[in-house]
């Protein structure tokens, strides 16, 4: 009998190849372009999930991309895990800042990586993170070692929102019934210092469009004499900020829940440094929210960005206009006790009533999703952390993200149960950027972490 050790020293490198392959195919969600390669992703998740020992599997016809389920059950009195994961990747763009090309991946050290990083698109995010609970699941089935029964859920549109889940979760209720959620799609301090993710940002996604003169002008004829839409909409942007870095729209905070002194100690004991903050992305200083710590701004307190902004004459030399339409891409991040339904409607009536009689402004929601934050004293949290002990040899820290996985809060509304994030990536592993690299260190860390969590969960069930 083999421990999971043992049998990952002997397979390693076969699992790396296999994760090689999955990560050549370019399943980039948001472009219809790739719609052949989300469908070939879809086949080579369900086909590892066959070969990796499920019993039953299946491709999941949804309005949108197809989701790939499969199950092995094994005594219907045992706890389930539901893994969920998504085969979409972001879009590869700014290419030229690629080092290597973004889907044909390379194994390379670096300062943080020593043992070696794979370097392409959806590496971390979400590829080669969901492939190493295949790979768990095949070392439990391959020894005979499976405690408890597992269904996998394997998305294609996370990365552009997930909004055909909410469709697919409330049909599918007998299905995808669980005890336990396990995803890895975060990250985790430092390959030294484990944390598990206790809590996700919610997310409001919205467009706005200004329209000044019915065409483009000349901006000597037409300059000053009309509401230029560009200059318009950057100064509505400003003013959503006030000076203390606050967001203007009224009754945004409204929901926000305030954290107790005692909470915010405990977030300020995570290890971390501003100094080597800084030096990563190459800043002098840090900006945000007056009052809160650069951990806190990241993940306890709402943020409103500007994701892009286009409009007017950006091509080569210069070209005197005025522009009749200028837009820009806005999201907000939310944190668990706020709506996002009701932030969206309170951006769009007020991003309205700012607008100058002299434009017309159209605010377009995309998409959104709900906060999530998890208690630690539950059976499922502690089978996480002694996993994480048993693999890592120390108790990891519960900490809360920025970032946003908005199924997470419809599964517990939905299925009424809870999730478990276990992330192995790092904040330098370039998720959504170029050069996204995952360590090999991690992938075959997780490998190794997944059956611990299947057998506390399970055990600690049973008591
Ligand atoms: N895996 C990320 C979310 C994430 C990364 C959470 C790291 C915590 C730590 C996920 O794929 C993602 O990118 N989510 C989007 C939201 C989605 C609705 C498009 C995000 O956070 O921007
Ligand atoms: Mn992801
Ligand atoms: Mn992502």
């Amino acid at each position: 009998m083999n421990t999971i050790s043992t049998y990952i020293e002997t397979h390693k490198n076969r699992f790396i190849a296999e994760l090689i392959n999955l990560l050549k195919i370019p399943s980039i969600s948001a472009d219809s372009a790739y719609q052949k390669d989300i469908l070939a992703t879809a086949d080579f998740v369900l086909e590892s999930l066959k070969k990796a020992g499920c019993d039953h599997v299946e491709l999941c016809e949804t309005p949108g991309n197809p989701i790939v389920y499969g199950e092995k059950i094994i005594d219907k009195n045992l706890p389930t895990v539901l893994v969920y994961g998504h085969y979409d990747v972001q879009p590869a763009d700014p290419i030229d800042l690629w080092d290597s090309p973004p889907f044909e991946p390379v194994i390379k050290t670096t300062a943080i990586h020593p043992e070696g990083a794979i370097f392409a698109r959806g590496a971390c995010d979400d590829k080669g993170q969901m492939y190493m609970h295949i790979k768990a699941f095949e070392y439990l089935i391959a020894e005979g070692k499976l405690p408890c029964n597992v269904k996998f859920m394997i998305e294609g549109e996370e990365e552009v929102g997930s909004k055909n889940l909410s469709w697919f979760v409330p049909r599918n209720r007998e299905k995808l019934a669980n005890d336990v959620i396990l995803i890895s799609d975060t990250g985790m301090i430092a390959n030294d210092i484990p944390s598990i993710t206790t809590g996700l940002r919610g997310l409001s996604y919205v467009e706005v469009e200004v329209t000044g003169p019915n065409r483009d002008l000349h901006s000597g004829l037409y300059g000053g004499a009309v509401a230029n839409p560009i200059n318009i909409l950057t100064k509505m942007i400003a003013s959503l900020h006030d000076e203390h870095n606050r967001i203007t729209i009224p009754g945004f905070y409204d929901d926000v829940e305030e954290l107790s002194v005692t909470e915010r100690a405990a977030m300020a004991k995570a290890p971390f440094s501003l100094e080597n903050y800084k030096k990563a992305l190459d800043i002098e200083a840090v900006y945000g929210e007056e009052g809160y710590t650069t951990n806190e701004r990241n993940s306890i307190r709402p943020t409103l960005d500007v994701n892009g902004i286009w409009g007017g004459y950006t091509g080569e030399g210069a070209k005197t206009v005025i522009a009749s339409k200028a837009f820009a891409k806005i999201s907000m991040r939310l944190v668990p006790n706020q709506d996002w339904e009701k932030i969206t409607e309170l951006f769009k009536n007020h991003f309205e009533s700012i607008a100058p009689a002299s434009v017309k402004v159209v605010v377009k929601p995309h998409h959104g999703g709900q906060g999530y934050v998890t208690p630690i004293d539950t059976i499922e949290y502690k089978a996480a952390s002694k996993a994480y002990e048993a693999s890592f040899g120390k108790k990891p820290i519960p900490q809360r993200s920025g970032g946003s996985i908005p199924i997470v809060a419809l599964f517990e509304q939905e299925l009424k149960s809870k999730t478990i994030l276990m992330g192995f990536g790092l904040d330098s592993d370039a998720i959504h950027s170029p050069n996204e690299h995952f360590g090999i260190w991690n992938y075959l860390k997780g490998i190794e972490t997944i059956p611990y969590f299947y057998k506390y969960f399970t055990e600690l069930s049973q008591k």
